[in-house]
């Protein structure tokens, strides 16, 4: 009903328009006064933590998103080596896992059959699971050794939005807390990205103040067939997103490709009035990565690409070579996605809204699949 949406035309923009309240919410209670982080919920000792040799996350779908970028988190803040795994793979291969191989299961229904069935196997083999999940008691959790909770409210539309806010927060705070519990080499910089990252929910209100010119953008192009996605290092998880979001609520082809792969195939998709989404990373946070993402913005746009470029807030180097330029707030690089998913979201949504598709309930798709 028109009382559950809140006012808004759909439950996915209401739901976009609510991540800075789910992002506060899943911090809420989790950083101390002292800046250290409190996960006690998480159930696993620190002589636990401290054994872990490998961390393998497995997920769907947009989860399947967050792992990726939780791969970065991990590795960089608290030097643990992570896989990150498709369910739906996982156990029909023969993964190495011990004791000492910590799996960490995203869903945020916790009902997603293929991540349970991955859970099964890996407590099969003795690997301890810890489940970040959206849904309290929902089955994963309640398979799994530990949880965190993302504590986004129920989500309804089919594409998820705000749980995928709020899992890459809760997947921070697991490598965070992990480098805290280990006492990992970057000490100093992990206590100011703890601050910054409460500072996150007001960003994200800053980027969905914004908006407008990118509801323009997508009306723009609801006439397109085909839209490509760039981005490098957590950038390139975001522009999986930003494709994933666009295919189930647009039904468009879309594709998303880590920018450094451009010349091994995917500027061959490249011709004139192509629209090509760029996530460009921080300047000063990957200076090489981002000096190499604005060469290839010219190269595909004096190949007649539209670009659209996402960029921080004071990047001026793209300037010359963005046909639309979104800006998001400067924040510490692993946390870009917070600021630079939003953007894409509202792209999709406003982009299907203007072609006339339901974006609540996309043909084809189950907000849960329970079925393998
Ligand atoms: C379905 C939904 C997606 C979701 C995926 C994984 O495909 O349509 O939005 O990302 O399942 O769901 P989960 O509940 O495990 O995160």
């Amino acid at each position: 009903s028109a009382a559950e949406k809140g006012g808004y035309d759909h439950f996915m923009l209401k739901e976009i328009a609510e991540q800075p309240r789910a992002v506060a919410d899943t911090l809420l209670g989790r950083i101390g006064v002292d800046g250290l982080l409190t996960l006690d919920e998480v159930r696993l000792s620190a002589e636990e933590l401290r054994e872990i040799n490998k961390i393998i996350v497995i997920a769907c779908g947009t989860s399947y998103h967050a792992g990726l970028i939780a791969k970065y988190a991990i590795e960089h803040w608290a030097g643990i080596p992570c896989e990150v795994e498709l369910a739906s793979e996982f156990r029909y291969r023969d993964p190495i896992l011990t004791r000492d191989t910590l799996i960490i299961v995203i869903s945020q229904s916790g009902e997603t059959m293929d991540s349970l069935m991955a859970v099964r196997h890996a407590r099969e083999q003795r690997s301890r699971v810890l489940a970040i999940c959206n849904v309290n008691g929902s089955t994963i959790p309640r398979e799994a050794d530990a949880v965190l909770y993302t504590h986004a409210g129920p989500e309804i539309a089919v594409a998820s939005t705000k749980a995928f806010l709020t899992q890459l927060v809760a997947c921070y705070l697991v490598a965070l807390y992990l480098a805290q519990v280990r006492g990992t080499k970057f000490g100093d910089e992990i206590s100011q990205i703890v601050a910054r990252l409460g500072e996150m929910p007001a960003r994200v209100e800053e980027v969905l103040s914004t908006m407008e010119p990118v509801r323009e953008l997508a009306r723009s192009l609801a006439g397109e067939r085909c839209v490509l996605f760039l981005g490098r290092h957590v950038g390139f998880p975001v522009a999986l997103e930003g494709a994933l979001k666009l295919k189930e609520l647009a039904y468009m082809h879309a594709e998303g490709f880590a920018a450094g792969e451009l010349k091994h195939g995917p500027i061959a998709l490249v011709e004139r009035g192509l629209p090509v989404v760029v996530v460009v990373p921080s300047p000063s946070g990957q200076r090489v990565t981002h000096e190499k993402i604005v060469s290839n913005i010219q190269e595909i746009r004096a190949r007649g690409a539209k670009t659209i470029v996402i960029a921080e807030e004071g990047d001026t180097s793209v300037e010359p070579y963005a046909d639309t330029l979104v800006r998001v707030p400067a924040v510490p690089t692993l946390l870009q996605p917070l600021v630079a998913t939003v953007p894409l979201q509202v792209f999709a949504c406003e982009l299907a809204t203007a072609k006339g598709h339901d974006v609540d309930q996309p043909r084809n798709l189950a907000k849960s699949v329970t079925v393998e």
